[in-house]
Parts: C-alpha cells; sequence; structure tokens
C-alpha cells in the first residue's frame, strides 16, 4: 500500500517546480524594480516551496524502494532533491537579507538539475498509472494451439517495447504495434529477418551495451520471452501459424510451456479435486525450476501443480524435491523422460490424475509400483517397450478411464484379450483409431 504513494512522486515533484520558479520571479522583479512586497508573500511561496519539495522527497525515497532504477542516477537525483529541500529552508530564514537572491538562484539551479535527473529516470508518460493497468496477458490453455504471433509475440512487443515503439513514440524509427510497421523496420531498414535480425541482435546485446533492448533501466525480457522472439524470428516470423506449425526444438517447447495458463483447458473435465492439500513447498519447487522442469501452479487454491520434466537426467536433490511435492502432482508429464529414478518414485505420487511416459524408458516392470495411484485417470505410454503383461497392472485402478498405447509393443490379438481385463477403461491405440482432439490432449 504505501508503494502507491511513491506514484505520487511524478505528479508533486511539478509543485515546488511551479511554485519555487513563480518566487523566483517575484524576487527578481523586487530587486531589479525596486519594489517592496509584503514579506508574508514570500514567507507563503517558500512555505509551500518547503513542503512540497519534502513530500517530494518522501514520495522519491518510496518510489525508488519498490523500483528497478540504475543505482547512480537515482542517488544523485535523491541528494539533489535533498539539498534542494534544504536550500528552501535556508531561504526561509534568509529571505530578507540582501544576498538572499543569491540562494534563490543557487535554488533554482539545483532544482533544474534535479528535475533533469527525474525526467531522465522516469518511464514515460503512461508511467503513472503504469503499476494499475499493466496489460493483463489473456491465458493460453494449451500454448501449442495458440497463435504465435498474436497470442505470445505481440504482448510481449506490447509490454516491453510498445512504450517506446508503437503509435505514442517511435524511437530509432521503429514501431513494433502492427505488422506493416514490423515488417517495415526502424531506420536501419527490416529488423527481423529471419538470417540477419536486428532485433534479435538488440535483445542480446549484452545489459550494459548502449543499444541493448529494451534499454537499462527499462522491465527486461524474461529467458522465456527472448526465446520465444528468437524462434518467432528465426522460423520465419510468420503472422499467422499456430505454435504446433513451427518446429520446436526442446528449449523452445520449454519456452512455450511457460506460457501457458495455469488455468489448464487440457484437463477436460474438470480433474481438480476439491480436498485442498498442503501449500507446496517453495524450496523444492525452486530446485526444480532451477534444474530446467516446468512447474505450474494449476489450481492455486487447491495447491495442486502440473510439473513437466524433459529429457535430462534428474539429479537425488530434484528427485527428492519431487517426493517433498508428492501429494501436490496431479499431472506429471515426461515425455521421452528415460531416467528411472524419476519413473521409480511415480507410485507415490497418490494425487497424481494425469501421467504422460510417452516415449519414456517405462518397462513392465515399472508398472507393477503404479497399482497404488488410486486417482489416476489417463496414462500415456506410446511408443514405450510396456507389454500386455505390464498393462494388467493398472486393472485395479477403477477410476482409469484412458490408457494411450500408441505405438506400443502389442499386437493386434493381445490388444483384444486386454480390453476384455479393462470394461471401464478406454486403450487406445492411436494410429487406426486416435483422434486428432485427443492427441493434441496430450501434447501438453
Ligand atoms: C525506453 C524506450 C525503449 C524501449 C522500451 C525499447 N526500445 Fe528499442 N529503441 C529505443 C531507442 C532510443 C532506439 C534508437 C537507438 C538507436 O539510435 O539505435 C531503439 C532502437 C531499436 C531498434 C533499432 C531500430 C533501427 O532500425 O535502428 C530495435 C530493433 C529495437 N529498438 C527493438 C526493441 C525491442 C524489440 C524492444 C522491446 C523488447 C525495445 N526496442 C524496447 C528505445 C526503446
Amino acid at each position: 500500500m504505501i508503494q502507491f504513494f511513491g506514484k505520487f512522486h511524478p505528479l508533486l515533484v511539478h509543485l515546488p517546480i511551479g511554485v519555487f520558479i513563480f518566487g523566483v520571479f517575484l524576487k527578481g522583479y523586487v530587486a531589479f524594480k525596486k519594489q517592496e512586497i509584503d514579506e508574508h508573500i514570500f514567507k507563503l511561496i517558500i512555505a509551500a516551496t518547503m513542503i512540497s519539495s519534502f513530500l517530494s522527497v518522501v514520495t522519491g525515497l518510496i518510489l525508488f524502494s519498490g523500483g528497478d532504477y540504475e543505482k547512480d542516477t537515482v542517488l544523485f537525483h535523491r541528494n539533489m532533491g535533498i539539498v534542494f529541500t534544504a536550500v528552501s529552508i535556508l531561504i526561509y530564514i534568509f529571505n530578507q537579507k540582501r544576498w538572499s537572491i543569491v540562494i534563490w538562484l543557487f535554488g533554482l539551479v539545483v532544482l533544474l538539475f534535479t528535475g533533469h535527473l527525474g525526467g531522465n529516470l522516469t518511464h514515460g508518460e503512461d508511467y503513472l498509472t503504469l503499476e494499475l493497468s499493466k496489460p493483463q496477458r489473456k491465458p493460453i490453455a494449451n500454448v501449442q494451439e495458440a497463435k504465435v504471433f498474436d497470442d505470445l509475440v505481440r504482448p510481449i512487443l506490447e509490454e516491453k517495447c510498445w512504450s517506446c515503439h508503437s503509435s505514442k513514440k517511435q524511437k530509432g524509427k521503429l514501431r513494433l504495434d502492427e505488422k506493416e510497421f514490423i515488417l517495415k523496420g526502424g531506420k536501419n531498414g527490416k529488423c527481423i529477418d529471419p538470417l540477419n535480425s536486428l532485433l534479435l541482435e538488440r535483445l542480446n546485446l549484452p545489459d550494459g551495451e548502449e543499444e541493448h533492448m529494451p534499454p537499462k533501466g527499462k522491465p527486461q525480457l524474461s529467458n522465456q520471452e527472448k526465446q520465444i522472439l528468437d524462434w518467432w524470428i528465426k522460423n520465419g516470423a510468420d503472422f499467422n501459424k499456430k505454435a504446433k506449425e513451427i518446429s520446436q526444438t526442446p528449449a523452445d517447447k520449454k519456452a512455450l510451456l511457460s506460457f501457458q495458463s495455469g488455468e489448464n483447458s487440457t484437463v477436460s473435465e474438470s480433474i481438480i479435486p476439491e480436498k485442498k492439500v498442503s501449500e507446496p513447498s517453495k524450496t523444492a519447487l525452486e530446485i526444480l525450476q532451477k534444474a530446467g522442469l516446468v512447474v505450474n501452479r494449476i489450481s492455486p487454491e487447491t495447491n495442486y501443480i502440473t510439473i513437466t520434466v524433459f529429457e535430462n537426467k534428474l539429479q537425488e536433490k530434484e528427485i527428492s524435491a519431487l517426493k517433498e511435492l508428492k501429494k501436490n502432482i496431479l499431472i506429471l508429464i515426461a515425455r521421452g523422460h528415460k531416467d528411472k529414478n524419476l519413473i521409480a518414485e511415480i507410485g507415490n505420487f497418490s494425487n497424481l490424475r494425469k501421467l504422460n511416459l510417452a516415449e519414456s524408458g517405462i518397462t513392465d516392470d515399472d508398472l507393477n509400483k503404479f497399482s497404488s495411484l488410486a486417482e489416476l485417470r489417463v496414462i500415456n505410454l506410446g511408443g514405450t517397450a510396456v507389454t500386455e503383461k505390464g498393462l494388467l497392472n493398472l486393472k485395479t485402478l477403477g477410476k482409469l478411464k484412458t490408457i494411450f498405447v500408441y505405438n506400443s509393443k502389442f499386437n493386434k490379438k493381445q490388444f483384444k484379450q486386454l480390453k476384455a481385463q479393462f470394461p471401464k477403461t478406454r486403450i487406445d491405440t492411436g494410429g487406426y483409431q486416435i483422434s486428432q482432439s485427443d492427441s493434441s490432449k496430450f501434447v501438453m
């Protein structure tokens, strides 16, 4: 709440500037025209200057405490602001002295200098309302179905670039708010050439470099945002395609996932239980994120999470972090994950509803330990070494609705027998019967 008052700083600072400059004129008028005016009027002007500059300093300090500014400029600006307040006190005391015009002028210099430094720091005209009206990104339920430009790229540009590159301002003669302007580029010409993109070049310059974008002191792109822009441009900067239509490296996939909103609509029926579990351990979440896993809080109220593991091997500390979160994990996606350490743990994730182990290293033996997954609704074992024998371990899971086994080691005959063992579960062998919507559900 107190941070809110900091927002008034850019507004308040204009008061001492206006009032004091008026005072300087008056003082000059009195000095040159040899006119007398009532000292009360001066006292009033100076008192107003003193109070408003004091409040400016206070709100400025609040603002600074909550912001990400370049330290040096801000400290200089702050000190000058304090000096100015002190000078205004001196003027209040000594205004009737003959030499007081000197402190008035000194005050003016300090004031203008403070104002100039402050101007350098501000974030542009919409700063006052920035926090209140920060553009809200549209939630993306399934990022692979999202339109790359409209849903991913444009919101990044809007949030991080439009303050200087849009209809409002065109720094470097560049606008990034409409397709035609983006294609046109800035004063150096085209900036999204897939082979030699000036835009990417500027993003990737070291932070300290003058031409680094966004400029120093402005909100920077996250690594994922950079990855998305990089991926989009290097694949031809298409304005119409969906994410799934553009080829993706594992790193791209990971960045894309981070744009998927928590309310995961790939969870077709509401599989989020009403029963709450305890808050997931922060340290455990951090360990996993550091190791490159993607963690989504699908249901912040009930503390359930989705975890996506990639192909990399997990270390002991990540495994124990997963153990700590075993009650929180509702969905686990470990497509292509070959490491046995994780697979051996899955049986303990007692609230697990969806499990994607397609193309993973799972074998029949591992499925032994899955009989404890009483809440499991969907499992994807496509492209694994699992056979009918292993699958029988899942027979006891009363809530299991679908087993995907596309490309697994079955023959048709075995499959028929298997089906008879799972009266309530659909076994989807893909290929000849898998529907598009089902498969995309599991792209996740
Ligand atoms: C605070 C203002 C500001 C923000 C925010 C900002 N830029 Fe810039 N940008 C500038 C200025 C100033 C220049 C001109 C620098 C120069 O003379 O080359 C520039 C130049 C550029 C250019 C070079 C254009 C040309 O043809 O010379 C590119 C590309 C660019 N910006 C991309 C971006 C991107 C992408 C973002 C958002 C991630 C961004 N900028 C955010 C101020 C900004």
